[in-house]
């Protein structure tokens, strides 16, 4: 199969996330392509007015994941702009991951996947359950980890 994970990332922990999940996917012989969004100038929560410098085509895919850090108790602007953007993933798998510095899910993460899959039910897609790993001062791998193999059973069933 072959999978794109979109995401957007400040300080890396969710792409250290979307780097377990792919290395998931490829370990297993599927195709992992991961496309970190950047942006043209500083982006703060709740900011409408920016640009996308590019944003990843993914009607070839079989499947995507979609990831991003909370900002301000929600999903960050940028994956959001870049999820408003995707018109049609019809039919296909779905799901989103988050990271976020709190251990509370309620100060956050669960609104953000909640934003997230609601952009996804939009496009058509499949929507399969988000994830959500606190960063709370370090890397929780295993949290990473078991994320990533439910993601694979879900995607590969
Ligand atoms: C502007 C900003 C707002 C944030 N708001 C929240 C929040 O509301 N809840 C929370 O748990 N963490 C919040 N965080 C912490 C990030 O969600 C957390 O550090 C996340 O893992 C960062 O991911 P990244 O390294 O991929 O950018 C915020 C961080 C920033 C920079």
């Amino acid at each position: 199969m072959k999978i794109a994970i979109v995401l957007h990332s400040q300080s890396g922990h969710t792409a250290q996330f979307a780097g377990i999940i792919a290395s998931k996917f490829t370990e297993n012989g599927h195709e992992a392509d991961t496309r970190l969004l950047r942006t043209s100038g500083h982006v703060s929560p709740g900011k409408k007015n920016f640009e996308l410098r590019d944003a990843p085509e993914i009607d070839q895919y079989d499947a995507a994941l979609f990831g991003g850090p909370v900002w301000a108790f929600t999903a960050s602007p940028v994956i959001m702009k870049y999820l408003s953007g995707l018109k049609n993933f019809k039919g296909k798998k779905a799901a989103c991951f988050v990271t976020m510095g709190s251990p509370f899910l309620w100060m956050g993460g669960n609104q953000a996947v909640k934003a997230m899959n609601n952009k996804l039910e939009s496009c058509g897609a499949e929507v399969l359950m988000g994830e959500i790993v606190p960063y709370h001062f370090k890397a929780n791998k295993a949290k990473m980890t078991e994320a990533a193999n439910r993601f694979y059973q879900a995607i590969t069933r």
